[in-house]
């Protein structure tokens, strides 16, 4: 294949973990025949401070152009604390999600046998959780109507039953090529817009009928996910619901810095770490960048290049395995490693496969 990348590395330690995504992008291009050409372009606080726009219209374009988005970080604390600041770094993510039509946002939660201790769950509860969330991400809250003045502020949880129903159609269909089992998160006890949710998603499941289909309402299921991950197989739900689901599904794991994340729709496809952008680490060698290159594994593995992205997990696999890890997963007494060595390790174990 011909691969075009546009990488937007960001805020914070994105550019840090950026740089490995795309040595591993490299290497195995190299070592599978692939060509592969990269366009960088600026985006979120970064993007702030060079054009005053978080997502600028040439961004947009090289995102559009390309056949995928390495996506890193956006985030700056200099505007985490001013509710008042009129463009915000988020807004550059939320523009990109929004332009590209990227409504289906895939997070796969997995735990590594190696990294078990390293849950604030028992080992028994976490070894062999496997599920993959699937949060609508172009909807709801975040896109809704927003009034805000110093007495009164609202956010519009509008969803059409169109969005809904691409969205559930994605869950169906991992669900499909998964175990079989899909749980529609809601708040269908107080929200219309999960009734809708609910209605529309009782209404499809008789066309997928090998696939057990169950309900559960959001504060459930952040209880079920500590209580037995095991339970969950594809879980389906709207974008806010989705956002506090996800960031609770990656402690599971014992690392935010693990898991990866892709946002799929209706244009370029964007690959991401679903972490922030960590401004206390930036520049200080020590994020893991394993949640950006496991999503380089999701981006071959988009395009069907399902050994490429094998062998990237089998090099996460390996490097977990031989203690070449970043401090907040190292064994004790372990030798130290920084996000370039990692990143390193990891390239040359995929050029000598
Ligand atoms: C995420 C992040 C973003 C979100 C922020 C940075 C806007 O938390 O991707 O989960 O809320 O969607
Ligand atoms: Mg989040």
């Amino acid at each position: 294949m011909d691969f075009k990348i546009a990488v937007l590395a960001g805020d914070g330690i994105g550019p840090e973990i950026s740089v490995q995504g795309v040595g591993v992008i490299s290497a195995v291009c190299e070592k599978f025949g692939h060509k592969v050409s990269y366009k960088y372009a600026i985006c979120g606080a970064d993007a702030i401070d060079k054009v005053g726009d978080p997502f600028p219209e040439d961004t947009f374009q090289v995102c559009k152009e390309a056949d995928a988005v390495l996506f890193s970080a956006v985030g700056d604390p200099r505007f985490d604390n001013d509710p008042t600041a009129k463009v915000r770094p988020e807004q550059g993510l939320l523009a990109m999600r929004k332009k590209l039509g990227l409504f289906a946002n895939i997070r796969p939660v997995q735990t590594f046998k190696c990294l078990l201790h390293k849950s604030p769950l028992k080992d028994e509860l976490v070894d062999g959780a496997d599920f993959i969330c699937i949060r609508e991400l172009t909807g709801g809250m975040y896109f809704g109507e927003k009034y805000q003045d110093n007495d009164k502020a609202f956010d519009t949880n509008m969803y059409t039953r169109p969005e809904i129903e691409r969205i559930l159609k994605v869950g169906f269909e991992y669900a499909m090529k998964r175990n079989k089992h899909l749980t529609v998160v809601d708040k269908a006890n107080v929200l219309a817009s999960s009734r809708l949710w609910r209605q529309i998603a009782q209404e499809m499941a008789p066309e997928y009928p090998e696939v057990t289909t169950d309900y559960m309402y959001v504060d459930n299921a952040s209880m079920r996910m500590i209580q037995e991950p095991k339970f969950f197989d594809v879980m389906v739900t709207e974008n806010t619901f989705g956002d506090i689901l996800t960031d609770e599904g990656s402690c599971i794991s014992g690392s935010m810095g693990l898991l990866p994340s892709a946002s799929t729709g209706e244009s370029t496809p964007v690959f991401e770490p679903i972490h922030g952008s960590w401004p206390q680490a930036k520049g200080r060698n020590i994020a893991n960048p394993l949640a950006q290159i496991l999503s380089v594994a999701m981006l071959f593995e988009y395009f069907d290049c399902k050994e490429e992205g094998q062998l990237i997990r089998k090099a996460v696999d390996a490097s977990l395995d031989a203690n070449v890890r970043t401090p907040e997963i190292q064994i004790e007494g372990g030798a130290h490693y920084g996000t370039k060595e990692v990143g390193q390790w990891i390239v040359d174990y995929i050029r000598k496969a």
